[in-house]
């Protein structure tokens, strides 16, 4: 494949409904026929002052053009819509959406790489890359995403004023197994899930179309995906919500792309494991897969999936493929979950005996009009001392068709009840801020809960 083919979106034909890709962009066809080094994705906190410049510029100039001309086909604004388009004006059955099935992962892949065509076509700087945020390692918005005046800052945020919590990046630190993999989501051994029982547990998710029009998220996407939405987002204490909270404005805010370029890079951890990437789906519904997106010219261009499953084919690697930065462990949570706090739900349940895994079902969630991040703990009803945090669950806002498929969240507690070796636990729902100085949130609207022997 030639330089030009790996940094600019492929020619396609899909009748009638495609056009030339990037042909004719300045600076596109012009492009050198030496091999080009293909562009590196870096962590945010190790881009070169330079290469954030030519971001910033480059993003820059996409909103400036939005503001001038909200249908501009180069503009942000225009590129950010492809995203409602697929998330929030869709209903969860509808085949349009992309979340709570297995397009989630390859769908927002393919939505980054078109941005980054853009970026570069738009700049001519073809070796701009997408950098990503680390939140296992930074647990706050990266320093170059808040400096006021930084075209990466330009977007509505009410982040609250903490770090993200081990549970909210999926870090399970009780559990020294999943705390080694730093994100628990990389134990998943399957990308798809075949039964609705398995959609929780799947790495990529449920197939789409399928015959019963089953959804639900898969293992990354309320936690960590979710959650740190809704902590970049935040709310504000009149009830504005951040473009990251909302679904439909999420990928208005530059840092929608550095988030989900974490999670499109722990896909690439994931599938470093022969075994794993061999479940990846090879039905045609799935390989044949275009996606399709807006570009510059007006027209309409699509990304096969072909090259969705290979980044070098969509024209980016990543710096490092280790979760953690340099393999340092972040600082155990300031915030421990303990009786003090305020508690969203409770019950005391019974823990099966000789099970060989546990799992903590809550039944019937149901999300609100208001975003809500809450971390799940268990104790022994007898020591207070003795708090455990087992997991996190996230819900955004959503005004809009799209509700979160995710109702019945489930939570491996086989290390916790361990732990703990007590025949009752007591189960604490806590919510977490999400606003400056939150002191109220809605319900944790559930039918109950419980923890049953799971299959191995
Ligand atoms: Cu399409 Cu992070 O959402």
């Amino acid at each position: 494949m030639s330089a030009r083919d790996r940094l600019l979106p492929r020619r396609s034909v899909l009748s009638g409904l495609v056009a030339t890709g990037a042909a004719g962009i300045s600076g596109v066809e012009s492009a050198s026929p030496a091999a080009a080094p293909i562009p590196v994705r870096q962590d945010i906190v190790r881009l070169p002052p330079q290469r954030l410049a030519s971001l910033e510029a480059a993003i820059g100039e996409m909103q400036r053009r939005s503001r001038r001309d909200p249908a501009d086909p180069k503009g942000w604004r225009v590129n950010a819509l492809a995203h409602t388009h697929v998330c929030s004006s869709v209903s969860n059955a509808d085949l349009a959406q992309v979340h709570g099935c297995w397009w989630f992962l390859p769908w927002h892949r393919a939505f980054l790489a078109v941005t980054e065509w853009k970026l570069r076509a738009l700049s001519g700087d073809r070796t701009i890359a997408l950098p990503y945020w680390n939140w296992s390692s930074d647990r706050r918005i990266p320093a170059p995403f808040a400096r006021a005046g930084s075209a990466l800052a330009d977007a509505a945020r009410y982040t609250p004023d903490r770090d993200l919590l081990a549970v909210e990046v999926d870090h399970l630190s009780f559990d020294p197994l999943r705390a080694s993999l730093g994100v628990a989501a990389l134990e998943a051994r399957s990308f798809p899930a075949r039964t609705p029982d398995a959609i929780p547990a799947s790495f990529g998710g449920i197939a789409k179309p399928n015959a019963a029009g089953w959804h639900g998220h898969s293992r990354m996407e309320t936690v960590p995906h979710n959650a740190i939405h809704n902590y970049a987002g935040g709310e504000a204490s009149d009830g504005a919500v951040g473009d990251m909270t909302e679904l439909a404005r999420a990928a208005f805010d530059p840092i929608f792309f550095a988030h989900h370029g974490n999670l499109d890079r722990l896909w690439e951890i994931w599938r470093q494991d022969p075994a794993r990437k061999a479940t990846e789906p090879t039905d045609r519904d799935f390989i044949e897969k275009q996606f399709l997106f807006p570009w510059l010219d007006g027209t309409i261009i699509a990304v096969p999936m072909a090259d969705v499953l290979d980044t070098q084919r969509l024209g980016y690697v990543y710096d490092s493929l280790g979760v953690l930065r340099d393999g340092l462990v972040p600082a155990a949570d300031a915030i421990r979950p303990d009786a003090a706090r305020r508690r969203l739900a409770s019950a005391l349940l019974r823990v099966p005996s000789d099970a060989m895994r546990c799992e903590l079902r809550i039944h019937g969630v149901q999300p609100g009009d208001r975003p809500l991040s809450v971390e799940i703990a268990m104790a022994r009803p007898d020591n207070p001392a003795s708090w455990i945090s087992v997991g996190a669950h996230a819900m955004g806002s959503a005004h809009g068709p799209a509700v979160f498929p995710d109702t019945e969240p489930r939570f491996d507690v086989t290390a916790a009840v361990r732990l703990l070796a007590a025949p009752v636990v007591d189960v604490a729902v806590l919510p977490l801020a999400l606003g400056v100085g939150q002191q109220s949130w809605p319900p944790f609207r559930n039918t109950g809960m419980e923890i049953v022997a799971a299959d191995v």
